[in-house]
C-alpha cells in the first residue's frame, strides 16, 4: 500500500466474563498499543479501537451459575477490564462495549444489508436440543468429542485442543452443558453466510495478495482453512442473550457472537468519531486507510476469513492490510488457564507491583510469543528488570542526571569539539529511529524492544569508556562535551521509549524537562502537539537538548528498582497456592451410592491383615501380587497399587482387607480378597489401615 493517510488499529474485543491476564496483554494489547503509540509519534492519524465483547454463551453460563443476569456479569467485568487497560497505559481512542445501543444498531443494520442483498442462505436444519432445559444447545452450551482429534471436551463451536472450528452437530456423543443430558435433534431456521461463495475472492486476496508480508503462522492457518474447503456458516442462534435477528422469522433468535463482535470495531469507531466531532467513514471505507487487526491465534479464521467475507459482502468497506496474530503465552511451563486459575491477573499484578506497569510491558514484549508459543517465568521477569531496565537503562539515565546536577547544577553544558567517538556515537543515535521503526513496521516488537535497549547500552558504554567522573578533575572542557553527548542520548531514549515504556518515558521527559519551548511536561495525549518532539526528530534534529536548558534538579527519581529473589518467590508461591485452592474448590466428590441395609453391611467381612510378600505382576504396570496374613489364613491378593508403591515399601504393612469377596482371576493369578485403599486428588494411593498395630484377623465394623 502507498503511504496510508490514516490508521485504523483494532485490538480483539475481550470476552467480558473475567478479568484479563498477562496472556491477553502479551498477545494483543501491548503490541497493539506499541504500534498505535508509534504511529501517533510519527504524526499519523490514528483510531485505536477496542471494547468489551459482551455476548456469547460463556457469559450466559456464568450468569446462570451465579444466579445473576448476563448484564450484571458484563457490567462488572467491563469496568474491571477497562480499568486494567487504563492502568497499563493502553491508549485506546475508544474502549466501547457490544451491549451499547450504537453497537446493536450498527450490527443490526449490517445484518439487514446482507439480508437485503441476498448474501445469506436461509435454511431449516436439525440442531441439538435439550428437552429438559427446553432450549437449543448452541456453541458452548454443548460439549462432546471432537470429530477431528478425539478430544472429549470439545465445545459446540470449537475444539480448543486442535483448534478446529466446529458445528455443534458434528460433535460425537454430545452432552448438554446445562443438564448433562444427551440432546435430541429439533428443526430450526437459521441464516448462513455462504463462505464457499467467497472462496475465489479470499484466495485472490490473501493467498496471492498478502503472502509476502503476513506472518507465516497467520498465512499458514488461513491457507489450510481455504484448502480444506469453505462451507456455509450459521450466523444466527437460538439464544436469548445477544442482538435480536432483525428480519422476518428472526423472532427469538440472536446474531452469532462472532458475527456481531467484529462489527464492534466499526461501532466503536462511530462512537469515537461522534464524540470527537469527526467523520467515522474514512476510517473504514477509504482505500488509503490502513486497517490492522491485533489478535491472538485462536481468532485468526474470524479475522482473516469470516469478517473479511462479511465486509466484502456488504460492499462498502476496506479489508485489513494485516492481521499480525500472536501465538500463546504460557506461564511457568503450563498453559494459562482461567478455570485452573493458572494466570497472572492484571489487577493482582498491580497490587503486588504498584507503578511497575512498564516492567511487565517490557518483560512481555521482550519475550512476546510472536512466532511460537512462549513461556512467561517470574525469573525471566526479574532478570529483564534487574539486568536490563535497572542495570542498563536506569543506570545510564541515573548517571547522566546525577552528574549533570553535580557538575553543572542541572544546566546542559556547552560542547566543544567532538572526538571521533562522539561523532560516531551521535550518528549511531540518529540511526535508531529508523532501525526501531523497521522492526515495528514488520510487527517484530521483541526485536524493536531489544533495539531500544541497545540504545541504552550504547549510552552506558559511552559513559563507561569516556569516564567523565575521572576527566572532570583534569579536563573540564572535554567533560562538558561528554556530558552534552550523554544528555542527547538520554533525550533520544525519552522519546523512543514512549511506545514501549510509556510511564518511564513520561518520567524521563519530566526529569529532562521536555518540551523545550514550553516547560510544560508533555502529557500522554499530547504527542500530536507542535511542541512535542516526534520520533523522527531524533534522526533529523542536530540537537535535542540545547546547551543552557535546565533539567530537573535535586535527586532524580529512580526509573526502575531492583526486584529481590524474595519477591519472585512470593509470586511463585502464590501461583501454587491459587492452583491448589482451585483444585480443592473444583474437587469432584463422588456422590453417595445407593443406600444399603444394615444386613447388607454385615455381609462384608473386613479384617486387619499384614502384607508378608509382594512382587510385581510380570508385564503389567499397575499390579502387585501380595501374600497377606489375614489372621485366618495366608492368601494371595492381586492389587492395582504398583504405580504408587514398590513391593519393598509395602512388605510388613498392616492393611484392611475385604476377605469374603468372591475370588477372581487377574492375569491368570487368583485373587482372594481386596485391600482397602483411597486415592488422593493427586492420584496417589493411600492405605486405609489401622493407625496402631493390632492383631491380624481382627474384624473391622
Ligand atoms: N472475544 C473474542 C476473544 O476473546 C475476540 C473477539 S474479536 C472481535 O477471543 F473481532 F470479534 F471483536
Ligand atoms: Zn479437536
Amino acid at each position: 500500500m502507498n503511504t496510508p493517510k490514516r490508521y485504523t488499529i483494532t485490538a480483539a474485543l475481550p470476552y467480558t466474563n473475567g478479568p484479563i491476564h498477562i496472556g491477553h496483554l502479551a498477545g494483543v494489547y501491548v503490541p497493539a498499543d506499541i504500534y498505535a503509540r508509534f504511529k501517533r509519534l510519527t504524526g499519523k492519524d490514528v483510531a485505536f479501537i477496542c471494547g468489551s465483547d459482551e455476548h456469547g454463551v460463556p457469559i450466559t453460563i456464568k450468569a446462570k451459575k451465579e444466579g445473576v443476569t448476563p448484564q450484571d456479569i458484563v457490567d462488572k467485568f467491563h469496568a474491571i477490564i477497562k480499568t486494567s487497560f487504563e492502568d497499563f497505559g493502553i491508549t485506546f481512542d475508544n474502549y466501547s462495549r457490544t451491549s451499547a445501543k450504537i453497537h446493536h444498531d450498527t450490527a443490526s443494520e449490517f445484518f439487514k444489508t446482507l439480508y437485503d442483498k441476498h448474501e445469506f442462505v436461509e435454511e431449516v436444519t436439525e440442531q441439538l436440543y435439550d428437552e429438559e432445559a427446553n432450549q437449543f444447545l448452541a456453541d458452548r452450551f454443548v460439549t462432546g468429542t471432537c470429530p477431528k482429534c478425539g478430544n472429549e471436551d470439545a465445545y459446540g463451536d470449537q475444539c480448543e485442543s486442535c483448534g478446529s472450528s466446529l458445528n455443534a452437530t458434528e460433535l460425537i456423543n454430545p452432552k448438554s452443558a446445562i443438564t448433562g443430558n444427551s440432546p435430541t435433534l429439533k428443526e430450526t431456521k437459521h441464516w448462513f453466510l455462504p463462505l464457499n461463495k467467497h472462496e475465489a475472492f479470499l484466495r485472490e486476496w490473501i493467498l496471492k495478495g498478502h503472502k509476502k508480508d503476513w506472518k507465516p503462522n497467520v498465512y499458514g492457518q488461513v491457507k489450510s482453512w481455504i484448502d480444506d474447503g469453505l462451507r456455509p456458516r450459521a450466523v444466527t442462534r437460538d439464544l436469548d442473550w445477544g442482538i435480536p435477528v432483525p428480519v422476518p422469522g428472526g423472532e427469538g433468535k440472536v446474531l452469532y457472537v462472532w458475527f456481531d463482535a467484529p462489527i464492534g470495531y466499526i461501532s466503536a469507531t462511530k462512537e469515537w468519531a461522534e464524540r470527537e466531532g469527526k467523520d467515522w467513514e474514512p476510517y473504514w471505507k477509504d482505500d488509503s486507510t490502513k486497517l490492522v487487526h491485533f489478535i491472538g491465534k485462536d481468532n485468526i479464521v474470524f479475522h482473516c476469513i469470516i469478517f473479511p467475507s462479511m465486509l466484502k459482502a456488504e460492499g462498502s468497506y476496506i479489508l485489513p492490510d494485516n492481521v499480525p496474530a500472536n501465538e500463546f503465552l504460557n506461564l511457568e511451563g503450563n498453559k494459562l488457564s482461567t478455570s485452573k486459575n493458572w494466570a497472572v491477573w492484571l489487577p493482582d499484578y498491580l497490587k503486588d507491583f504498584p507503578n511497575q506497569q512498564d516492567v511487565l510491558r517490557y518483560a512481555l514484549t521482550a519475550n512476546a510469543p510472536e512466532s511460537k508459543d512462549n513461556d512467561f517465568t517470574w525469573n525471566d521477569f526479574q532478570a529483564r528488570n534487574n539486568n536490563e531496565l535497572v542495570a542498563i537503562f536506569g543506570n545510564f539515565i541515573n548517571r547522566v542526571v546525577v552528574l549533570t546536577n553535580k557538575y553543572y547544577e542541572g544546566v546542559v553544558p556547552k560542547p566543544s569539539e567532538y572526538s571521533e567517538v562522539d561523532k560516531e556515537t551521535l550518528a549511531a543515535v540518529k540511526a535508531y529511529p529508523a532501525v526501531i521503526e523497521s522492526s515495528i513496521e514488520r510487527y517484530r516488537f521483541r526485536e524493536a524492544s531489544q533495539e531500544l535497549m541497545n540504545l541504552a547500552r550504547l549510552g552506558n558504554k559511552y559513559l563507561a569508556d569516556e569516564e567523565p567522573w575521572k576527566l572532570i578533575k583534569t579536563d573540564e572542557e572535554r567533560t562538558q562535551t561528554i556530558m552534552f553527548v550523554a544528555l542527547q542520548i538520554a533525550s533520544a531514549l525519552a522519546v523512543l521509549s514512549e511506545p514501549f515504556l510509556p510511564f518511564t518515558s513520561n518520567k524521563l521527559k519530566k526529569i529532562l524537562r521536555f518540551a523545550i519551548n514550553d516547560s510544560a511536561v508533555p502529557t500522554e495525549q499530547s504527542s500530536n502537539k507542535q511542541d512535542t518532539i516526534l520520533w523522527h526528530d531524533i534522526a533529523t534534529k542536530a540537537i535535542i537538548l540545547p546547551s543552557g536548558h535546565t533539567i530537573q534538579q535535586g535527586k532524580p527519581e529512580l526509573l526502575f528498582t531492583k526486584i529481590e529473589d524474595q519477591t519472585i518467590q512470593e509470586q511463585l508461591d502464590k501461583l501454587e497456592a491459587n492452583k491448589r485452592a482451585n483444585e480443592a474448590a473444583n474437587k469432584e466428590v463422588e456422590p453417595q451410592k445407593d443406600t444399603i441395609t444394615f444386613d447388607d453391611f454385615t455381609k462384608l467381612d473386613i479384617r486387619v491383615g499384614t502384607i508378608l510378600e509382594a512382587e510385581k505382576m510380570p508385564k503389567t504396570k499397575k499390579l502387585l501380587v501380595l501374600k497377606v496374613d489375614t489372621g485366618i489364613d495366608t492368601r494371595t491378593i492381586v492389587s492395582g497399587i504398583a504405580e504408587s508403591f514398590t513391593p519393598e515399601e509395602v512388605i510388613g504393612k498392616q492393611v484392611t482387607v475385604l476377605v469374603n469377596l468372591a475370588p477372581r482371576k487377574l492375569r491368570g493369578v487368583e485373587s482372594e480378597g481386596m485391600i482397602l485403599m483411597t486415592e488422593t486428588p493427586e492420584g496417589k494411593l493411600v492405605f486405609v489401615n489401622p493407625n496402631t498395630s493390632v492383631n491380624n484377623g481382627l474384624q473391622v465394623s
